[in-house]
């Protein structure tokens, strides 16, 4: 025990089962021992080790990542976490030279150094997965950028998109996604390593010198701060549920389109999965478990935020309870970005379903009340004016376009002969030329944007 000093009782084994953090924890263990040689680096330039132990020192902690990088090592429960279990077996192997390495060091300062390693590294992983399936929706975006289908508000149908401009609106969520998580590993990469348990340490390593050696941009400022600081978990954690938000709703999105009722697009049956009873069924589980995933996602961050909120400073175990949910937030969001990127490659989009239905006049209706004010008439008189015309059409069962100019004329004489030019797809797309407008110019050039910056 490392604190046996003190203690005339070894520790009871429901709390050693309750308070061992190793069966999770041991996820650090790179960044454990980076942190590790970087310190014992500092106590060497300190004069506080000789060459010959720092040198013990270094090989021990890499023969150790080897035997654990191949699944040989021995993690015991006893030793609570990774940061004990590794430098334990530290000075077994090495002996007299291992049991220095913690001088000027605190688990707190440790596992805030490890834990922001981590977050650093699985940020830059999670980004490259972002652009990834930036790229499958790009690619899916250019094949169908002028297949037109119904936008929608409040799920009815609204006006006329294409799949490549709805598509695209995903790409520029993911975008804000990618930076987001930038400006998080910004702010995270700063080294808290020399703040100690609490007060820093009478022995003063070289805090800039460790920091620069591990990549970080700088030191912490407070060591209280360093210490009990966990704005970084739940920032990273709030990063990854924005991911899963999106990725939930693409998921809906693919879960409405797939469906019978809707017919546009088609998912592959290996990104589907059928039923044990009803042999028509194919089930867009992947959508249903992404949407469904979000919940953890939101779950961990708040989790964590509950978890801190009444701490006094500094370190308290309590934030011991930071790991689970951010190692589950970033393995969710791992897969949950593979798993659609590969399936959104591989599906199919049904271009007779979407002509069909973006074949409905009443999607122009707007376009329609535009027209009018073209001629003069205010826009609140021409809503009310292709409100009766939509009226009238609804009422006789006669599609918008179809109404006679007479029926038109009789509710209005500002209806001219014109009025079904308004029904052309083609006129409606191409007249709305306003930047972020789902016109075909827009789209390619967006379309080129995102491909050269994603390549
Ligand atoms: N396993 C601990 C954690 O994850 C490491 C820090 C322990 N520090 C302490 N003072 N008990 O938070």
């Amino acid at each position: 025990m490392m604190w046996s000093g003190r203690f005339s009782q070894p520790t009871a084994d429901l709390v050693l089962r309750y308070g061992e953090s190793v069966s999770y924890d041991w996820k650090l263990y790179k960044h454990d021992i980076a942190g590790s040689i970087a310190h014992a680096r500092a106590q060497l330039r300190a004069g506080m080790l000789t060459q010959a132990e720092f040198d013990a020192i270094e090989s021990g902690l890499r023969g150790i990542e080897a035997d654990i990088d191949a699944g040989q090592f021995h993690w015991s429960q006893k030793l609570e976490d990774v940061h004990m279990n590794i430098e334990s077996e530290l000075t077994r192997r090495i002996g007299a030279a291992g049991a220095k390495l913690h001088t000027a060091r605190s688990r707190n300062d440790q596992v805030a150094t490890d834990t922001r390693l981590y977050c650093r590294a699985q940020i830059d992983a999670c980004m490259a997965l972002v652009h990834d399936l930036q790229r499958a929706l790009v690619l899916k975006a250019a094949e169908y950028a002028e297949l037109r289908i119904p936008g929608y508000t409040h799920l009815q149908r609204a006006q006329p998109v294409t799949v490549g401009h709805h598509l695209l609106a995903y790409v520029e969520m993911l975008a804000r996604d990618a930076e987001r998580l930038g400006d998080c590993r910004r702010r995270l990469n700063i080294c808290p390593l020399g703040s100690g348990a609490i007060a820093g340490s009478t022995i003063n390593l070289d805090r800039a010198g460790i920091a620069a050696e591990l990549g970080f941009a700088g030191v912490t400022e407070n060591s209280m701060d360093a210490i009990a600081d966990r704005d970084y978990v739940m920032e990273t954690l709030f990063c990854l549920a924005l991911i899963g938000t999106h990725l939930s709703r693409l998921s809906e999105d693919l879960v409405l389109w797939s469906s019978a009722e809707f017919g546009f697009a088609t998912l592959s049956d290996a990104h589907t999965t059928g039923s044990s009873l009803m042999p028509q069924k194919k089930n867009p589980d992947v959508c249903e478990l992404t949407r469904g995933k979000s919940g953890r996602l939101y779950g961990n961050l708040v989790s964590v935020m509950v978890a801190v909120k009444g701490l006094p400073l500094t370190y308290n175990r309590d934030l011991q309870e930071d790991k689970e949910p951010l190692f589950d937030s970033f393995e969710t969001v791992d897969l949950a970005l593979r798993v659609n990127a590969e399936m959104i490659a591989a599906m199919r989009l049904n271009p007779e379903r979407c002509a069909a239905a973006v074949s409905d006049p009443l999607l122009l209706a707007t376009d329609l009340a535009d027209y009018l004010v073209r001629r003069g008439v205010p826009f609140r008189q021409a809503h009310e004016l292709v409100g009766k015309a939509v009226a009238v059409a609804v009422g006789s069962g006669t599609p918008l376009n179809k109404l006679s100019l007479a029926q038109f004329r009789e509710i209005s004489p500002e209806y001219g002969e014109d009025v079904y030019s308004v029904f052309s797809l083609d006129r409606a797309m191409s007249l709305r030329t306003n930047p972020g407008a789902p016109n075909p110019d827009n789209t390619a050039r967006r379309l080129a944007y995102w491909q050269a910056k994603l390549a």
